[in-house]
């Protein structure tokens, strides 16, 4: 027949059949084809080009969730005896990875303010096996001048890791930055729609290898299905994050001048403390912020029962304009102090901007905020 479909087909298949056992001899001693889809599949691999393709890096690996990407990657170059470095300024799930389960496996893990680059610093040089960054953070969009803290820790021999979910892969290369191994939760800005969940590593070979190992081992593996909306989430990203990046801003502006607004955290703003580096390592300032209601929890509760347009939910990245109050969810399990030492108060909130009319979103916020 000619004539070959435009999209690429969904492999729902788990296993491969052969001609010979010759044939499948070779493709488990010499990977030279696919045997079973936890280890390897066609729609998946398909993502996994463009993924790596788009950040830049030799391989991608695509997984069952962001979890699943970062537990991988962590656990595949990770031994007991070794040492991480971390920001503190992580994801919730990736904050109790690095304080619940790493330290039962004997690996030791030192966990540092983000902002803090003289500590960060001095604990690369006292000898560290990865380094892990998150930038922009959650939920102050701190961004970090990840560059100098790379070389540093590649001259001790440290493998560095960067969640850069809240960036996409249109607004920050980490790959220019010297990261080696680029993680994504697929659920956000690279599905887009909030309707799957799934992530990435994107790497160079040594790492990939090691990533594909565990993927193997541990499981965590992208379906064929989620796979194929993940690639089509890419075909609309680039698109999708410019919307996103302009409501955004807008969005900023108009809250900075609001009465019932105490302050606004955007990378984009002047105001905020890292709008230089932003300014100097980022494509795009993104669709993520928050803002401290002129009110206590109960008065920001009330804010975000009005919101009529934007849904009150977690998660983020996606076409719909989202917000929540991280002290209700994203950070509820951090101790009073920890989310004192991660700026998250009782009236933040933390809004994911998505493709709706900008008036739409300023005229919703505006009648919510009447307090
Ligand atoms: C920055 C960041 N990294 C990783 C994750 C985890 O991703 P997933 O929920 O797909 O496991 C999240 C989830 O919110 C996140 O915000």
């Amino acid at each position: 027949m000619k004539g070959k479909p435009v999209i690429y087909p969904v492999n729902m298949t788990a296993t491969y059949k052969f001609e010979s056992s010759d044939d499948l001899i070779d493709v488990v001693q010499n990977r030279t084809g696919y045997i079973y889809s936890r280890w390897d599949n066609p729609s998946i691999m398909e993502v996994e080009k463009e993924m790596a393709a788009l950040e830049g890096y030799d391989h991608a690996a695509a997984f069952s969730s962001g979890m699943a990407a970062i537990t991988t990657s962590v656990f595949s170059h990770m031994k007991s005896g070794d040492r991480i470095l971390s920001t503190r300024e992580v994801y919730g799930g990736t904050y109790e990875l690095f304080t619940k389960v790493l330290p039962n496996m004997g690996i030791e893990v030192v966990m540092v303010n983000c902002w803090d680059i003289e500590k960060l610093t001095s604990e690369i040089e006292k000898g560290i096996d990865v380094l892990y960054l998150e930038s922009p953070t959650n939920p102050l969009l701190r961004v970090m001048d990840v560059a100098p803290l790379v070389k540093l820790a590649h001259a001790k021999g440290a493998t560095v890791m960067l969640d850069s979910t809240f960036a996409s892969p249109v607004n920050q290369h980490p790959v220019d930055l010297g990261v080696d191994v680029t993680i994504h939760s697929a659920t956000k800005f690279i599905g887009g729609h909030h309707d799957i969940t799934g992530g990435f590593t994107c790497s160079n070979e040594k790492s990939f290898w090691k990533i594909w190992d565990y993927r193997k081992i541990l499981g965590g593996v992208m379906d064929p299905m989620t796979g194929f909306l993940a690639q089509r989430g890419l075909k609309t990203l680039d698109i999708r994050m410019e919307r996103q990046n302009n409501n955004a801003m807008e969005i900023a502006l108009f809250l900075e001048a609001h009465p019932s607004i105490n302050s606004v955290h955007y990378p984009g703003l002047e105001s905020h403390p890292d709008h230089e580096v932003a300014k100097r390592t980022l494509k795009g300032y993104g669709g993520m912020m928050s803002f401290e209601v002129n009110s206590d929890f109960n008065g920001t509760k009330s804010v975000m029962d009005r919101l009529k347009v934007i849904k009150l939910a977690t998660s983020l990245g996606g076409v719909t304009s989202l917000a929540n109050q991280p002290i209700t969810n994203t950070h509820a399990s951090l101790s009073p102090e920890d989310r004192k030492k991660a700026g998250v108060a009782e009236n933040l909130v933390r809004l994911s901007v998505g493709i709706e009319p900008v008036a739409t979103l300023i005229d919703d916020l505006a009648q919510a905020l009447k307090i």
